[in-house]
């Protein structure tokens, strides 16, 4: 990202933007810059994101609300941010003052940087005359110094994280191919510090990774594995694994799709897109935890030896499934990453899929399900949620749904009943976690891709679950004072 932030005294002369983050308590009582009927005709009254500007000594200056100064946090700062970085892309080099000190604690700092560059992103790579934003420069008044800088350097960090993570959602399937997704990737990790293995067909082949191998037999292009992983400078506090459905391409296979069905299904890898997003922020953010991460990647097509309905595939840890709906392919290929990460032992682990339209149906465009076997894990991913403002809602594991997919020919079936399949998808992800390991699944189908702008979610891919990520990282081993959750039962 082009731009930098700044921490300074005061808001700088040369500035062309000058912008006040206000409550609408302040609004109500009047403020220097401006008088309060101008405010009152052009309705400002400080709600959230809400933006006001004109023309003062050569420069713009412009108010953004915050809303009520009770319940001011980091996503209402993420908010008014993305206001800024949408509304003011045509200014180079721009101010923001946070005069209420309530507002100016670390974390409103760095929600603000967030959103500024979260509001600011646009997918160019195809456009013959698209226009990036023009911001450069962001100076963020309140104080200069490491203590002021820190904050804004964190903010920067997550912006970018998420930013490569809407960039390889939003790149098509037909040129994001599995090998491609994995170079970039591996790229990405050697250039960040990271420990890079890539697993190519025939590692994959002769790993027996089969639910891989038989997602991505319809395919012309072969599949991929990636590992990616963080080892902080000290001796580890635990080790965190994330895993991501990397589906470059979802036509269903032979249980094909509908063209409608289809338009968005570049997006089918969010998950993964969000786990290689967070992990490349991982040397910045310098977690005190190992972390790893398990992104399995190809597409799903319906060639001619395409894996029939009926056919049975072997899962790495030896389970077997019968596929009786292609179209039922992440817990497939999860189903390898996920005996894979529990392997490695670790203390934890997240998966993030867009795996069900059923979880769409219940939770709508901005919700991810999130459904687990531990409780004290499942608290550690909810507070995670709540500091990055990307929101989950619990879900059941219902044991007893678990007879839904029994199979007469194979361990199970990859599809239950019509109804419910947000739950079943996740009782047969539970398949494959290996016993006594904490393990949190997070169905993201709605919250990966949006179909519109709204604060600092842009349209196209989103990058839903790099912030969430890179806080559940950074707290990772440091859980109520204790160590990473314990296991399950
Ligand atoms: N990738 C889809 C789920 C999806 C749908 C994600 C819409 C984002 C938006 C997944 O692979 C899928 O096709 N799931 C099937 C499962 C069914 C066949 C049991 C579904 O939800 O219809
Ligand atoms: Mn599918
Ligand atoms: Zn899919």
């Amino acid at each position: 990202m082009q731009i930098s932030f700044r921490a300074v005294r005061v808001l700088p002369k040369r500035a062309k933007a000058h912008i006040w983050i206000v409550t609408s308590e302040t609004v109500a009582a009047g403020l220097a810059q401006i008088s309060p009927r101008d405010l009152d005709n052009a309705d400002f009254s400080g709600k959230t994101g809400q933006l006001y500007t004109w023309p003062s000594e050569g420069r713009t200056a412009v108010l953004v609300g915050v809303g009520s100064r009770a319940e001011v946090d980091s996503n209402k700062m993420r908010r008014a941010g993305a206001s800024i970085g949408r509304k003011l892309g045509k200014q180079s080099w721009i101010g923001v003052d946070l005069p209420d000190v309530e507002l100016d604690g670390a974390a409103s700092r760095q929600a603000l940087v967030e959103g500024i560059a979260l509001g600011s992103y646009k997918f160019l790579t195809y456009k013959s005359e698209g226009e990036p934003t023009k911001l450069n420069r962001v100076d963020v008044a309140g104080g200069s110094g490491a203590a002021n800088q820190h904050p804004l350097d964190l903010g920067k960090a997550v912006a970018e994280a998420q930013m490569l993570a809407r960039d390889l959602v939003n790149e098509p399937g037909g040129t994001l191919t599995a090998p491609e997704f994995a170079d970039r990737a591996a790229a990405i990790g050697h250039d960040r510090g990271l420990s890079v293995k890539v697993w190519d067909e025939t590692a994959i082949a002769d790993g027996g990774l089969g639910g891989i191998l038989g997602v991505n037999r319809g395919s012309t292009l072969p599949p991929r594995l990636l590992e990616l992983t963080y080892d902080p400078p000290e001796p580890p506090n635990g080790t965190l694994a994330l895993v991501g459905k990397g589906i470059v391409f979802d036509a269903g296979g032979l249980s094909i799709k509908t063209g409608q069905g289809m338009m968005t299904m570049k997006c089918d890898m969010g998950g993964g897109a969000a786990v290689i997003g967070a992990m490349s922020a991982m040397t910045q953010i310098a977690p005190a935890a190992q972390i790893r991460a398990f992104v399995p990647m190809t597409d799903n097509m319906l060639g001619g030896d395409a894996t029939r309905p009926g056919d049975v595939l072997k899962i790495r840890n030896g389970k077997t499934i019968e596929v009786l709906n292609t179209d039922a392919e992440g817990r497939l290929i999860l189903a390898d990453a996920l005996s894979l990460a529990s392997e490695s032992e670790p203390d934890a682990i997240i998966d993030l899929a867009t795996l069900t339209g059923a979880c769409m149906v219940a939770l709508g465009p901005k919700i991810a399900g999130l459904m687990g076997n531990n409780d004290e894990w499942i608290e550690a991913v909810k507070q995670a949620s709540d500091v990055s403002g990307e929101r989950v809602w619990h879900l059941p594991l219902p044991a007893d749904y678990s007879k839904q997919f029994e199979s007469s020919v194979a361990d199970m079936k990859n599809i239950g009943t019509p109804h419910g399949g947000a739950l079943t998808a996740g009782l047969i992800l539970q398949e494959f976690v290996a016993e006594g390991i904490p393990w949190v699944h997070l169905d993201i189908a709605g919250p990966a891709w949006s179909d519109s702008d709204d604060a600092e979610i842009t349209k196209g891919g989103t990058g839903f679950g790099v912030r969430l990520l890179i806080e559940l990282a950074k707290n990772f081993g440091h859980l109520d004072g204790d160590n990473a959750p314990s296991p399950a039962e």
